[in-house]
């Protein structure tokens, strides 16, 4: 009896070992500082994973996107495993301090904000908002939101949320806040909102693959240029290092440009 409870706690651990070798299943859990493949040190990297083409579940479950990628790629130069987390934007800075992940990747804009709790890798990608409207919607430029007083989605605390709480002020009954920002393209779709500023290479994504959703993407100048960055818990020079240290490799030898035009190449 003893023997056969003893065989089958093996078998649960082995079951278990294998299952964690799987790679970046979404439901994956992580301890920052595990020795990992070869003895490796293994960052434990969360993402918010509702972010095509940036970051995603497929439909194996597994967390994809050009962030994973690139990370990956980095990770693998600079000596180090990666196990990606998914993890909800709110609250995904805390999991930082509180040591839960050792980095972020999550199309996150590098913002001076920002800066003051967390430390950012060198910028590895360009970003701006966008405005998604239905096709046929009177908007032309972001302003319009506010002068025909329409309701707009963006997901909480990211900065297309600090864009339009800047025009129709914080605490607007106009802005709807999301979870997601899938949910707030979802909300457009179904007429719960009638515009939503995101990120661009999102929103593109989103209208190139739900074209029955009918929505166009107005830009504006007004919007500022931004940059993603990496993030690390302040302070954390060491990763942060070893993190700038393979982003600039990768630009160097090719591996970036692969990455990009994998993504974002000419279709
Ligand atoms: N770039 C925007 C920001 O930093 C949005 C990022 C949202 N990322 C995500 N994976 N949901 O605020």
């Amino acid at each position: 009896m003893n023997r056969l409870r003893t065989w089958i706690t093996g078998l649960a651990l082995a079951v278990l070992v294998v299952a964690a070798g799987c790679g970046t299943k979404a439901t994956d859990v992580g301890q920052a500082g595990q020795a990992g493949d070869g003895g490796k040190e293994t960052i434990v990297v969360g993402t918010d994973a509702a972010y095509a083409p940036f970051e995603y579940v497929d439909a194996d479950n597994n967390i994809v996107g050009f962030d994973i990628d690139l990370m990956k790629a980095i990770a693998e130069v600079a000596g180090f495993d990666v196990q990606f987390v998914n993890t909800a934007w709110e609250g995904i800075f805390i999991t930082l301090q509180n040591g839960e992940r050792d980095a972020l990747i999550s199309a996150i804009t590098i913002t001076d904000e920002r800066k003051e709790t967390m430390d950012f890798s060198e910028p590895y990608f360009e970003a701006t908002q966008l405005i998604a409207v239905p096709q046929n919607a009177d908007v032309t430029k972001f302003a319009d939101l506010k002068a025909k007083n329409l309701r707009v989605g963006v997901q909480t605390g990211t900065t297309g949320d600090v864009a339009v709480s800047a025009l129709l002020g914080k605490t607007s009954p106009n802005i709807k806040r999301y979870e997601t920002t899938p949910h707030a393209l979802q909300a457009l779709a179904i007429g719960e909102v009638d515009a939503v500023v995101a990120d661009n290479a999102v929103v593109l994504h989103y209208i190139q693959h739900n074209p029955n959703a009918n929505f166009k993407a107005i830009a504006d100048p007004s919007f500022p240029k931004e940059s993603y960055g990496i993030a690390v818990k302040k302070g954390n020079r060491e990763l942060l290092d070893k993190i700038n240290r393979g982003l600039k490799a990768i630009k160097e030898n090719g591996r970036y440009d692969e990455i990009y035009n994998a993504y974002f190449g000419k279709q």
